[in-house]
């Protein structure tokens, strides 16, 4: 299923996004490019979490864990939920000015969604951009394989009447696509737009998603910018609502990282009977915090190592930040890039990064 990304295969995307053409050709070539450095076996991963598990501070799991087959599908529950309110303020901003954003967008860009997960917030914006006639080619990028399978086909057939836009795949990590974008053999002279939605980076911490978008963004040999959301909700009741559903799909969510971390680790270094959930929110940085909590004192088995944890400790899943518009200024400047554009809506805000100064 997967391929390899070469010049040649993304000059002949752009010439199929330049060419009007028959749909159905276009739906039988979709592909899913492989830009994993490290393939199937994820060893940094592996190493991550035991690092966060035996290391000097609070204790923490790599929020990664939380994206495989299974967390796909969590989280695919979680977006039908009405109690979670993050995806319904983006759509609905989207809705209201996907034809400004459009108009924003360079004829002939290679357009790279961070974590794309089921595409269809993007659709509404590949339509405006088709109503516009600007001639793109659209990557998907995400981590889990069969998902990432699953949405690019769906937009494909979604979108296979477009004239001007065509969809691909590239299977891979952040880290994977900064890499790829370094390579000027690639992507000489390109016009690069990521898009990156459902406030994903603020899953990140603020240095690393400083530093992520610094090597996404700031290249001599190609334009970047970036497209980017964040849930600037302040509301503390709607927050604790929408990251502790009654209902429980957060809570099977974060509990799934627990799976795969015995997964990774070969060996039931979890009983999820030993481990409970909290969410947290902090209101001075406004992280949200979600959490596994030991419901016992006991050790755990890691490598030969035995880590001690005392009841009520608490190991971080992963952070989702309310930021406001100042927040992303404070971390885009330290990452030497600008807001451009802007949209602002009553909980999310979308606007455009870009290098600073223009390269
Ligand atoms: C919060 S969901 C957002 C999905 C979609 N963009 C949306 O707005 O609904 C995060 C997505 O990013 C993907 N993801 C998380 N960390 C990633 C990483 N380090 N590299 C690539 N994809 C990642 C997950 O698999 C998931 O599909």
């Amino acid at each position: 299923m997967a391929s390899i990304i070469s010049r040649a295969t993304l000059d002949a995307m752009s010439k199929t996004a330049e060419r009007p053409s028959n749909g159905d050709t276009r739906l039988e070539t979709t592909q899913i490019y492989d830009i994993r450095q490290h393939g199937d076996n994820p060893i940094d991963l592996r190493k991550e979490l035991v690092t966060g598990l035996t290391g000097s501070r609070e204790k923490n799991v790599p929020s990664l864990l939380l994206w495989d087959e299974q967390g796909q599908q969590h989280f695919e529950d979680i977006l039908h939920c009405p109690e979670y309110y993050p995806v319904g303020a983006e759509l609905k901003l989207f809705d209201q000015h996907s034809d400004s954003i459009a108009a924003s967008v360079k004829p002939n860009s290679i357009i790279i969604e961070l974590g794309a997960g089921n595409c269809k917030k993007t659709l509404t914006m590949l339509s405006a951009l088709e109503r516009k006639r600007k001639p793109v080619v659209y990557l998907a990028l995400d981590v889990a394989a069969d998902a990432l399978a699953q949405s690019v086909s769906t937009l494909a057939r979604l979108t296979s009447g477009f004239q001007h836009v065509v969809c691909h795949g590239l299977l891979g990590t952040y880290e994977d696509c900064a890499t790829l974008l370094s390579r000027e053999d690639l992507f000489h002279g390109q016009d690069i737009l990521f898009l990156w939605f459902g406030t994903s980076i603020t899953n990140l911490p603020w240095d690393a998603a400083a530093d992520l978008l610094r090597r996404l963004l700031c290249h001599k040999h190609c334009s970047a910018e970036m497209l980017v959301t964040v849930d600037g909700c302040q509301d503390l009741e709607m927050i604790n609502l929408s990251y502790d559903i009654p209902t429980g799909q957060i809570r099977s969510f974060v509990r799934n990282g627990l799976v795969h971390a015995n997964r990774l680790l070969d060996s039931e270094v979890f009983n999820l009977d030993d481990w409970d959930f909290e969410r947290c929110f902090d209101p001075q940085t406004r992280n949200l915090n979600l959490y596994h909590v030991a419901k016992k004192d006991m050790t755990l088995h890691v490598d030969g190592q035995d880590i001690p944890v005392v009841k009520g400790e608490r190991v971080h899943a992963i952070t989702s930040a309310k930021w406001t518009v100042e927040d992303v200024e404070r971390l885009s400047a330290s990452a030497g890039v600008v807001i451009g554009e802007k949209w602002i809506g009553p909980r999310a805000n979308i606007g455009t990064v870009i290098p600073n100064p223009p390269l």
